[in-house]
């Protein structure tokens, strides 16, 4: 076969046509590897893939944090990692999970920060949501496992009705498209997946009473098991809008009793802050916190 002619090549563009779209359908079908879907955004000598590339392992010393982002931006889905933390001392270290759409002015945010803690004393976990541009809803709450024995999933799911932030199967937070009550949802921007770690003991650590123990450098964090399941942006044009994706579906949209059940213990039992209920920076209790959830 010395040259494609013309009529053979009208055969073959359908096929590639083909080809194209089922490597774009598959690019969110399959689980993420950090491979193919994450690049690396701050220092690549602290962040290093160990178990043949199953695993990362994020450093921090005094040179240095690091961060890595997922390639692609998304519209709704849920976005899941393993994370284990810094074990000991790490007091004044933040690893950071989040997603983020990239735009200065009207930014979208979704956060989870990881605040590291002395020898023995719980992790902190703080969430917070920047809807269009504000944020400021930040709320805490306590690990009731040690973080940095061993791995948990982390996951952030995000369709038109709620968005809510898991520790493995336990709901910690959940913020409701109270659109119709004039409250801002983040809905129309794409964001990308962050991940980060480094040192922030002038906030994380009680206002900076604690400060980093650089004798115990370097940190470590490892993670596993990315998993995106949403669409991508630039991507198939209908999948936003696609009420069919799973993470749309009804038991998607509200907390199933059981979820309810552990998203009330988690409010009684290991909440430390909620911005919802300190009068001193709200005196007038945000609307999102009164529209009820
Ligand atoms: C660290 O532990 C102390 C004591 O248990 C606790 O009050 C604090 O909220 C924890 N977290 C941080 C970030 O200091
Ligand atoms: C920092 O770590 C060193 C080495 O483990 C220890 O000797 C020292 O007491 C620690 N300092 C603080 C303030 O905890």
């Amino acid at each position: 076969m010395a040259s494609l002619g013309y009529s053979k090549l009208k055969n073959v563009v359908p096929f590639l046509l083909l080809h194209v779209l089922a490597t774009l359908l598959c690019a969110y079908a399959r689980p993420a590897t950090f491979n193919q879907d994450f690049r690396i955004t701050w220092s690549d000598s602290h962040i290093k893939q160990i178990e043949g590339g199953r695993a990362i392992q994020l450093v921090l010393d005094q040179n240095s944090g690091c961060g890595f982002a997922s390639k692609y931006q998304y519209l709704y889905g849920r976005v899941s990692m393993k994370i284990k933390l810094i074990p000991g001392d790490s007091a004044g270290t933040v690893t950071a999970f989040y997603m983020n759409s990239d735009t200065d002015s009207v930014r979208d945010e979704l956060d989870f920060e990881f605040l590291g803690n002395r020898t023995g004393q719980p992790y902190t976990v703080q969430t917070n949501i920047y809807a269009h541009g504000k944020g400021d809803r930040e709320q805490r709450v306590n690990l009731w496992f040690d973080p940095a024995a061993a791995y948990h999933t982390y996951a952030i799911q995000w369709n038109h009705h709620q968005i809510v932030f898991y520790v493995d199967e336990v709901p910690i937070r959940v913020y409701k498209n109270n659109e119709a009550k004039g409250i801002p949802y983040p809905k129309s921007q794409p964001m990308g997946v962050y991940s980060t770690l480094w040192e922030a003991d002038d906030w994380a650590t009680r206002g900076g009473l604690e400060k980093i123990n650089w004798s115990k450098a370097p940190f470590y964090a490892y993670y596993k098991d990315f998993d995106i399941e949403g669409c991508p942006v630039p991507g198939p044009a209908n999948c936003v809008s696609n009420m069919k994706n799973w993470w749309e579906g009804s038991a998607f949209q509200a907390l199933s009793p059981v979820e309810a059940r552990r998203y009330r213990w988690v409010r009684m039992n290991h909440m430390i802050y909620d911005y919802c209920t300190d009068r001193s920076r709200f005196p007038v209790t945000p609307p999102e916190c009164r529209a009820g959830i």
